[in-house]
């Protein structure tokens, strides 16, 4: 009474089509349809149908639910707990993705070492072998008392270790190199990284175990996996990063256990991962003199605000359309912002390439960047350099007013912590009492905002 029903699903959306097309019809990504078959097991073998089903699962009523207490362990990495949320959830699931060789399995036996003082560990790696596990470990310099390893690529082998060994924290590293029984198709194809996380994901539920999935990202997705996983576990990280640079930060994008955009900040060196505990202090380039186009803004990311560096060139282009270029924002924002600034500041850039940077490689997702983008832009056109002692931050909107953004006086103890003397903010950012050592300009409107530092 088996059936299998062949299927299409997109690497890239993880959305299922009936027809194999070129294109994606859900998300637009070309050839990225790969035939899956799936096995269909008939009502009867499940237990047939709905009048014979035997009931596993009781209907409750949710008022008489009592909350179940969930015990968080600490990593004592102190970067991984806060991104967290405040440590490990146990029973939980986390989805850990990044590019190939950003540090992925670094954290996580680092993790894992801090981990296995006090509770079981279970690492087992698809990717490298225990003795290549061993020969990092010395470079990290962990002892590895402790860490179990397991090499195996068989979801049911290592379920059935796991579940003699039961560990309280296990590393699957990574989701992409596991494959199940059940299915045919290849390693890290769709069907195979789906079904292979359920598991693991029943398994953590199960025995409240907490598990860590290792996810690469490729830029084109031409790896399936961490997209496609989201929905099923309870908390996805991913590294952020210049590549090159020593700099890694990740962020939760999803997280059922507390704050989503919380960023954990690191620093790669010869001996691993090191917590960057100040984060504000790398993300400014500290100029020795004012620079123009250069602006120090108040950004806040999950429940720590950071002060990052905004930089812009605007320079006359030679081309028919100019470049805009935003790195770590958003470029139609940009777009917008110029616009904005033409409109309501009366400064058009229409023969200009502009390029906004910000420093260190950090993604800024909110709007309280748009002031301070529009204020390094200006700077940068009219050569003009900010005081290097000016923090800024607020969002515009579309008839150049310029709106408060949560958190402002939390935002602006932690400028006057690194060294910053004056403001500008939105006027319903400022506490009625003021910020000590701080010079504050309270705005309304971008116009306001222009006059303040000219
Ligand atoms: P890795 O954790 O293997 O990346 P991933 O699991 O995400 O693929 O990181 C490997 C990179 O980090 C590699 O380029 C070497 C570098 N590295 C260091 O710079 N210092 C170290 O102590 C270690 C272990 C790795
Ligand atoms: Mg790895």
């Amino acid at each position: 009474a088996t059936k299998i029903k062949v299927s299409y699903v997109c690497n890239a959306c993880g959305a299922r089509q009936p027809k194999w097309a070129g294109q994606c019809p859900d998300c637009g990504a070309w050839n990225s349809l790969t035939e899956t078959a799936e096995i269909r097991r008939r009502p009867a073998e499940r237990g047939g149908g709905y009048a014979g089903a035997a009931l596993d699962a009781r209907i409750e009523i949710l008022a008489e639910v009592s909350p179940e207490e969930r015990t968080r362990i600490l990593s004592g990495i102190g970067e991984l707990d806060r991104v967290l949320g405040g440590g490990l959830v146990t029973g939980s699931v986390v989805l850990i993705g990044g590019d190939p060789g950003i540090g992925k399995s670094t954290l996580l036996l680092q993790a894992c070492a801090a981990l296995a003082a006090e509770e079981s560990v279970l690492y087992v790696s698809g990717e490298e072998s225990p003795q290549q596990i061993g020969l990092r470990a010395r470079r990290l310099g962990l002892s590895g008392g402790g860490i179990r390893l397991l090499a195996e690529t068989c979801v049911e082998q290592i379920l059935a270790h796991a579940a003699q060994e039961r560990p309280r924290v296990m590393v699957v590293d990574s989701i992409q190199t596991l494959f199940t029984e059940a299915l045919q198709s290849a390693p890290g194809s769709v069907s195979q990284v789906r079904e292979a996380a359920a598991q693991l994901v029943r398994f953590a539920k199960q025995q409240e175990t907490v598990v860590f999935l290792v996810g690469h990202v490729t830029k084109d997705g031409a790896l399936a996996g961490p997209r496609v996983l989201e929905h099923m576990v309870d908390t996805v990280l991913y590294f952020e990063g210049e590549h090159g640079g020593p700099f890694r930060i990740v962020r939760s994008i999803k997280n059922r256990f507390g704050a989503v955009n919380e960023l954990g900040v690191f620093a790669m060196g010869d001996h691993g991962l090191r917590e960057v505990k100040n984060p504000s202090a790398i993300f400014l380039s500290r100029h020795d003199q004012p620079v123009s186009g250069s602006l120090v803004m108040v950004t806040r990311e999950g429940t720590r605000p950071l002060l990052v560096e905004v930089q812009a060139l605007v320079d006359e282009s030679p081309l028919a359309n100019p470049r805009r270029v935003a790195l770590g924002l958003d470029q139609n924002r940009l777009s917008m912002l110029l616009a904005v600034l033409h409109r309501h500041g009366g400064v058009g850039m229409f023969n200009q390439d502009v390029f906004v940077n910000v420093v260190g490689g950090v993604r800024i997702a909110e709007t309280a960047a748009d002031l301070p983008v529009v204020m390094a832009v200006l700077s940068s056109y009219r050569d003009r350099p900010l005081p290097l002692d000016l923090a800024v931050f607020g969002e515009i909107g579309l008839s150049g007013e310029v709106r408060p953004v949560p958190n402002g006086p939390d935002r602006l103890r932690e400028a006057v912590k690194h060294g910053i003397r004056r403001a500008v903010v939105p006027k319903g950012n400022v506490p009625k009492e003021g910020v000590e050592g701080l010079e504050i300009s309270a705005v309304r409107t971008l116009a306001e905002a222009l006059d303040a530092v000219s």
